[in-house]
């Protein structure tokens, strides 16, 4: 019987390269440093990394802006370091996959230095999208960037270029053959190299409808695109219908290509994840259609509330949607981008979220620390570094939070992360977080992942879908509780600040804090909390 592909139903853990280990004392995390602590991703259980870039790149987006996708920055290392780094991932088991990112390079790509002597009309700048102003000076259109500001920057000649995010960031364009070549060889030198996937950054982004033309809300729009700011549902999701920059059909075409390469590929299994921030929740599954890519990201447990309602609406159409396009949906609750989740949500709903997520179909992402359970970094404005903050005048406080680099050991910051200062401070207060003191405490989160993970492994993978025992009712007050059966497991959570009294047959395999107390023949499941039952 064919086995079914590694990614399926795989646990990946992302590592953001410049916050995982620092080892060479200059207070950014690098290669040597994720490769000398492979084993303790190893352990806890996870089926692959994802680590976001470490590519040649000034580093003004998190290394989001790359100016050469086909080298290592110094400041992580080099491509040696990132051979060895595959090869230990390998021999420990772990798949690799690498973040690669189309949208746009860095300012410093030698494409873009060159579009900037060559002038207007020529071929170099026509590998991005440059324009004359209007007659009155001002830029082509009226679009504002993700990062807050025009999306338009102006160069000498008084031409402008398109960006997206930062004016660091130049938007390509993909209607150039040159482009499509150029990303091709990229694919080929990473699977050369050894990598087993792809994470495709704004994969929704790469083709633009109506470049010269302005938005009519542009301000409302650039609003709904932002989690952070509060919009009444109805008006976002009109807006979002809007967006004249993502989703468009023609980016689908270029993954099918993609699709082709991946597959051309019969050593191994060759996967790609699409972040696709798109609207309506359907058009997620174009994605991954079966000619396409292998899995796209749901980002709906970044942003939902800790409720029966919500997460059961959240979780039962992502299942529904892939399953028709026979897809498995994915989960998250935190990244790079993101609040982390016990921040958000609180510890001990965190916890109680994980355990919920473990057990269902599909592959679950988790970010590195959350598996600790650490909270946002707090920081002052002066360690700021996410561009984001900069380009709306602080008003945004932007993901640096999510980024503080992990605690591992010791009694005093920075932890075992650095020798020197870490480039993000890390608080004293972060000492009960440390690997090395939540290793010894049987009821710490790390505990609670690594048995979890491990639980899922021997008794869920494979199981097929789930079938809700109890789902939450539209409209009422009590909703207290979301219950899935799934193989022999039966997943309870109780959403609510008051202990339940549930009637589950079995064995207690793992519950995420408190104790399931028996009582009246009935199970007591605690407050904020899930258990997982075994028939
Ligand atoms: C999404 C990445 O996750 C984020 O960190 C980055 O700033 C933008 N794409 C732009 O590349």
């Amino acid at each position: 019987m064919k086995s079914a592909p590694w990614w399926k139903e795989a646990t990946i853990y992302q590592i953001y390269p410049r916050s995982f280990v620092d080892s060479n004392g200059d207070g950014e995390g690098d290669l040597v440093g994720i490769t000398a602590n492979l084993e303790y991703v190893q352990q806890l259980g996870v089926d692959a990394i994802w680590l976001s870039p470490f590519y040649t790149s000034p580093n003004k987006d998190g290394g989001y802006d790359v100016a050469d996708p086909r080298d290592v920055d110094p400041r992580f290392g080099n491509l040696a370091d990132a051979k060895k780094l595959i090869d230990r991932a390998h021999e420990l088991g772990l798949r690799v996959i690498a973040d690669i990112v189309p949208n746009h390079f860095s300012d410093q790509h030698h494409w873009f230095q060159a579009a900037l002597k060559a002038g207007r009309g020529s071929a170099e700048r026509a590998r991005f999208h440059f324009y004359d102003a209007n007659p009155d000076g001002t830029p082509p259109n009226n679009w504002i960037s993700l990062f807050g500001g025009p999306s338009w920057s102006q160069v000498e000649d008084g031409q402008y270029y398109l960006h997206l995010f930062d004016s660091s960031q130049p938007d390509l364009n993909w209607e150039n053959p040159e482009v499509n070549a150029d990303f091709e060889k990229t694919l080929h030198f990473w699977i050369n190299l050894g990598v087993d996937g792809f994470r495709i950054d704004v994969a929704h982004g790469l083709v633009k409808e109506d470049v010269l033309k302005n938005h009519p809300d542009p301000q409302g729009l650039s609003n709904a695109l932002r989690l952070d700011v509060a919009m009444d549902a109805q008006a976002r999701n009109a807006l979002l219908l809007t967006v004249p920059y993502f989703d468009r059909q023609g980016v689908h075409e270029i993954y099918r290509k993609w699709r082709k390469i991946f597959d051309s590929y019969t050593d191994r299994q060759i996967m790609a994840v699409a972040e696709a921030w798109v609207h309506p929740p359907v058009n997620a599954t174009r994605y991954v259609r079966a000619d396409e890519l292998h899995q796209v990201f749901n980002f709906d447990l970044l942003t939902a509330e800790f409720d029966a309602l919500v997460l059961y609406d959240v979780i039962d159409r992502s299942i529904e949607l892939n399953a028709t396009v026979n897809a498995l949906p994915t989960w998250a609750l935190s990244n790079h981008d993101s609040p982390r989740v016990a921040s958000r949500i609180g510890s001990e709903q965190a916890r109680a979220l994980a355990l919920f997520v473990f057990g269902l179909p599909g592959s679950t992402y988790i970010f590195a620390g959350q598996e600790l359970g650490l909270p946002d970094g707090e920081l002052e404005d002066s360690d700021r570094q996410d561009p984001s903050f900069f380009r709306t005048k602080g008003k945004v406080k932007g993901r640096d939070g999510a980024r503080v680099p992990l605690p591992w050991g010791g009694d005093s910051t920075p932890f075992g992360f650095t020798t020197g200062k870490p480039w993000l401070p890390i608080s004293q207060s972060w000492q009960e977080f440390t690997v090395e003191n939540e290793n010894q405490n049987p009821k710490s989160s790390l505990h609670l992942y690594k048995n979890a993970l491990s639980l899922r492994q021997m008794h869920l993978t494979g199981q097929g879908g789930i079938e809700w025992i109890e789902s939450p009712q539209h409209g009422s007050k009590s909703n207290a509780l979301l219950i899935y059966k799934r193989g022999d497991i039966t997943v309870l959570m109780n959403v609510s600040d008051i202990a339940q009294e549930c009637d589950v047959d079995g064995k207690l395999l793992v519950v995420s804090s408190g104790v399931v107390d028996p009582h009246n023949g009935k199970k007591v499941i605690p407050a904020r909390s899930c258990a997982w039952f075994i028939a």
